[in-house]
């Protein structure tokens, strides 16, 4: 979810509060997928990159982020959303964060209606890394690794790999977003900035997607 900065910037106001308006937008796509029956959405909050960011705006996008679960689970988990979460449990997450996401997680966990993934101290390098190290610790034979294996050990192998990829802002960049589930999806590109992002733009991108040709390799059927 790409442009908040710049989102804020260009109304005089601080980047954080371009992440706050981020909400908005994140809740409307939600129940945009959830009105066309969608039934994964996966979404990148904070990438392993974002520490680099300066102190007082990871600090924000933490306690954020937190706020935002706990402002958001009661209604989604209402509507049947389940949320889960894709990243890396490394000391660098404050354990409170931890703790709303596990309870976000728990209290979720039966629905069925719509997976709402949080993508968050992710990195699409460092869950391949992870999958690896799973693969070793459960002592597969080196000629039982094969795709099956390693996708079976990522962050989420009961998901789908992703149909469609929106990137947002304008920037035409992976940016190490599900490097492995993403080699086939197709990528849509906005120059709207994710605050501004709303439903509309979500099914703007299904049209689009829906005049995409799909061949996985093969050849035209
Ligand atoms: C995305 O908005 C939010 C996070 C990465 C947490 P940015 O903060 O990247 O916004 P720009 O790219 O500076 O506009
Ligand atoms: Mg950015």
């Amino acid at each position: 979810m790409d442009g908040n900065g710049r989102w804020a910037q260009r109304r005089g106001l601080a980047r954080t509060e371009g992440h706050a308006a981020g909400e908005e937008a994140l809740v409307d796509v939600t129940y945009g997928a959830l009105a066309i029956g969608v039934k994964t959405l996966t979404v990148y909050a904070f990438s392993t990159e974002n520490w680099r960011r300066p102190v007082d705006e990871v600090r924000y996008l933490m306690n954020f982020n937190r706020g935002l679960l706990q402002r958001r689970q009661h209604e989604l988990h209402a509507e049947g959303v389940r949320i889960t979460f894709s990243g890396r449990r490394d000391w660098r997450v404050p354990k409170r964060v931890l703790q709303s996401m596990d309870e976000a997680e728990g209290l979720t966990k039966q629905n069925k209606v719509l997976t709402l993934n949080i993508a968050f101290n992710y990195g699409g390098r460092a869950e391949i890394v992870d999958a690896v190290q799973r693969l070793v610790a459960d002592k597969v034979p080196v000629k039982k690794i094969d795709e099956k294996a390693l996708r079976s050990r990522l962050y989420h192998p009961e998901l789908p790999d992703p149909d469609l990829v929106v990137r947002t802002s304008g920037e035409y960049r992976i940016s190490n977003f599900l490097l492995w589930e993403m080699a086939y999806s197709e990528l849509v590109f906005t120059d709207v900035l994710w605050p501004d992002f709303r439903r509309e733009d979500l099914f703007g991108a299904i049209e689009e997607y829906q005049q995409r040709e799909r061949r996985f390799g093969g050849l035209d059927k």
